[in-house]
C-alpha cells in the first residue's frame, strides 16, 4: 500500500483556481501560430531543459509551434578555439570565410541538440509520452548585408524570403519547426543572419498571432527601475529613442518588436528566459511577466455594447453585495447599455462608468462607477471620469451629479461639490433612495 502524498487544502485550491484561470487561455491559443526565439546563450544554460518541457506543453495543446534558435555564443567559442578574433561592426558580426565555417558547425550543432532535447522521452521526466516531432530545412532565402559605413559583411546576409507554405504544411501536421539563424541564395551560398530578424521574418510571413522574444533580460524603464508591462508601437520607438543606452541585449529584441508589429503581428512579447515558467506566466495569466508590445493599446477605453454585459456584472456585482453600488439587474443594463463606457484589458472588463442624462435638466448623473480591485490606483477612475465629461460636454450638459455613499471624497478631490438637495433637478430626485441616503454632488462643465 503507498501513503497519499501530504498536499494542504491550500495548495490543491491554488492549483484548481489556476487550472482553472488558464482555460480561458488555453482555449484561445490553441491552433494558432507562436514563432519563439531564444540567444544561443540559453542553451548553454543548466535551465534550457525547462524551456523545452514548456514547448512540449505548448505543442501538446495544440500550438503552432515554431521556434528559431540563436548561435552567437556557439560561434565565438569556435572562433577562439581557432584563435580567430571574433569581428563586429554596429554590433553585427563580420562573417569571413572562417568565420562562415564556424556558423555552419555552430548551427548544426546547436539544431542537433535541440532536437535531441525535444525527442527525450523517458518515463520520469515531463517529456514522458511527449512524441515531438521536429522538423527543420532550407525555409529562409538570404542575401548578403553588402557594405555598410565602407564595411564589407562579407557572408554576414539579411533575410530575403521565407517559405510560408512548406513551414505551415509542417505546422498543420502538427510538427515543431526548427529554423537556424542561417539562410541559402539561390545561387547555393550560406549567410550568418541574425536570429531575431529571422524569427520577426518568420512571423511575419506566416502571420502568427504572437512573436516572443525570450531575452536574456528585463525590459526595464532605466528611469524607474521596473519592468515595462507592455508599449504600443508607437511608445517603444519612444522608449528607444529616449534610453539611447539600453543594453543591446533588450534594444535588439525591442527593434524586432517595432519591425514585427509595424509588419501587422499583433502582439509580440518579450520575455526574460531566467525566470522560471517565465513563457508559461506570460500566455496563462492575464498580466503576464514580460513586456507586452503591441501595435492596439493592450488596454482600451470604450462605449459598452451588449456584448459587455456579462463582463460588466462579474465586475459590479461584489460591489452591489458591498451596498456601495445600487443593483442593477441584466435588463435594467440591457436598455441602458448606451450609457456605459468600459475599459477592456485583454478581453476583460476591469472598470464601467455610466452617465445617465437627465431629461430637460441639461444634466446628467455618473452612476455605476467601479474599477476591479486589482487595477485600482492606476488612475482609471481619472481616465473613466475624463471620458464621461467629454461625453457630457458633447451632450450640451451643464452639469454633472454623483450619488455616493462611500467614494465622496474621491468626488470631491476631482472639483465635485456638495449638492443642495433642493435644488437638484426632479430627475434626478426621482431617482434618490432615501433609505441609502446617499450624498449628492455636483460639478459644472458647460
Ligand atoms: C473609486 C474608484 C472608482 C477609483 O478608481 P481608481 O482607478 O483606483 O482611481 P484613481 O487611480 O484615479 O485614484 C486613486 C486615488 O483615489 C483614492 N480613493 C479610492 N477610493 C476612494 C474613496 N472611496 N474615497 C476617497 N479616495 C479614494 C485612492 O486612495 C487613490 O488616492 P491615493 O493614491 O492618494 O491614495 C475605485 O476605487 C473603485 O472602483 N472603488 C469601488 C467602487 C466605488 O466606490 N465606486 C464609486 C461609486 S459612486
Amino acid at each position: 500500500m503507498q501513503p497519499k502524498p501530504i498536499d494542504t487544502p491550500q495548495t490543491q485550491q491554488a492549483f484548481v483556481n489556476w487550472f482553472r484561470n488558464s482555460s480561458p487561455y488555453i482555449h484561445a491559443h490553441r491552433k494558432r501560430t507562436f514563432v519563439i526565439s531564444f540567444e544561443g546563450e540559453a542553451l548553454l544554460s543548466t535551465d534550457f531543459a525547462h524551456h523545452v518541457h514548456d514547448f512540449a506543453l505548448l505543442n501538446s495543446l495544440g500550438i503552432r509551434l515554431v521556434l528559431v534558435h540563436g548561435i552567437r555564443p556557439q560561434i565565438d567559442e569556435r572562433l577562439q578555439q581557432l584563435n580567430l578574433e571574433p569581428r563586429f561592426h554596429q554590433n553585427l558580426r563580420v562573417t569571413d570565410a572562417q568565420a562562415l565555417e564556424c556558423v555552419k558547425e555552430a548551427a548544426g550543432l546547436v539544431r542537433v541538440e535541440i532536437e535531441a532535447r525535444l525527442s527525450l522521452g523517458l518515463a520520469n521526466s515531463p517529456m514522458a509520452g511527449a512524441k515531438i516531432r521536429v522538423i527543420s530545412g532550407n525555409f529562409v532565402t538570404a542575401k548578403p548585408l553588402g557594405v555598410i559605413d565602407g564595411v564589407d559583411y562579407l557572408h554576414t546576409g539579411v533575410v530575403r524570403g521565407i517559405d510560408s507554405d512548406a513551414i505551415h504544411q509542417q505546422l498543420s501536421q502538427h510538427n515543431v519547426v526548427l529554423i537556424s539563424p542561417i539562410g541559402y541564395s539561390p545561387s547555393g551560398e550560406v549567410f550568418n543572419l541574425s536570429a531575431e530578424q529571422v524569427a520577426t521574418e518568420v512571423a511575419i510571413a506566416l502571420h502568427a498571432e504572437k512573436l516572443i522574444l525570450l531575452t536574456e533580460q528585463d525590459c526595464c524603464d532605466p528611469l524607474h527601475n521596473r519592468s515595462v508591462a507592455q508599449m504600443t508601437t508607437q511608445e517603444a520607438i519612444s522608449f528607444l529613442a529616449q534610453h539611447t543606452t539600453l543594453a543591446h541585449a533588450i534594444r535588439r529584441p525591442l527593434l524586432a518588436a517595432i519591425t514585427g508589429c509595424k509588419a501587422g503581428i499583433e502582439r509580440v512579447h518579450l520575455i526574460n528566459r531566467h525566470h522560471d515558467g517565465a513563457l508559461l506566466l506570460e500566455l496563462f495569466s492575464r498580466d503576464g511577466i514580460g513586456t507586452l508590445i503591441s501595435s492596439d493599446p493592450f488596454e482600451s477605453i470604450r462605449p459598452a455594447t451588449l456584448k459587455d454585459i456579462a463582463g460588466i456584472l462579474e465586475l459590479i456585482t461584489p460591489l452591489e453585495q458591498q451596498g456601495i453600488l445600487v443593483k442593477r439587474d441584466r435588463e435594467k443594463l440591457e436598455m441602458e447599455i448606451t450609457d456605459y463606457i468600459i475599459i477592456e484589458r485583454d478581453g476583460m472588463i476591469i472598470a464601467c462608468t455610466a452617465l445617465h442624462v437627465l431629461p430637460n435638466a441639461a444634466a446628467g448623473v455618473i452612476a455605476c462607477m467601479a474599477v476591479h480591485p486589482n487595477y485600482q490606483k492606476g488612475a482609471r477612475g481619472n481616465r473613466l471620469l475624463e471620458y464621461v465629461t467629454k461625453r457630457a460636454k458633447t451632450q450640451q450638459l451643464m452639469t454633472v451629479f454623483v450619488l455616493t455613499t462611500q467614494t465622496e471624497h474621491w468626488f470631491l478631490e476631482r472639483g465635485f461639490i456638495t449638492a443642495d438637495f433642493a435644488k437638484a433637478p426632479a430627475t434626478l430626485k426621482s431617482r434618490y433612495n432615501p433609505q441609502r441616503n446617499s450624498k449628492i454632488l455636483v460639478k459644472t462643465i458647460g
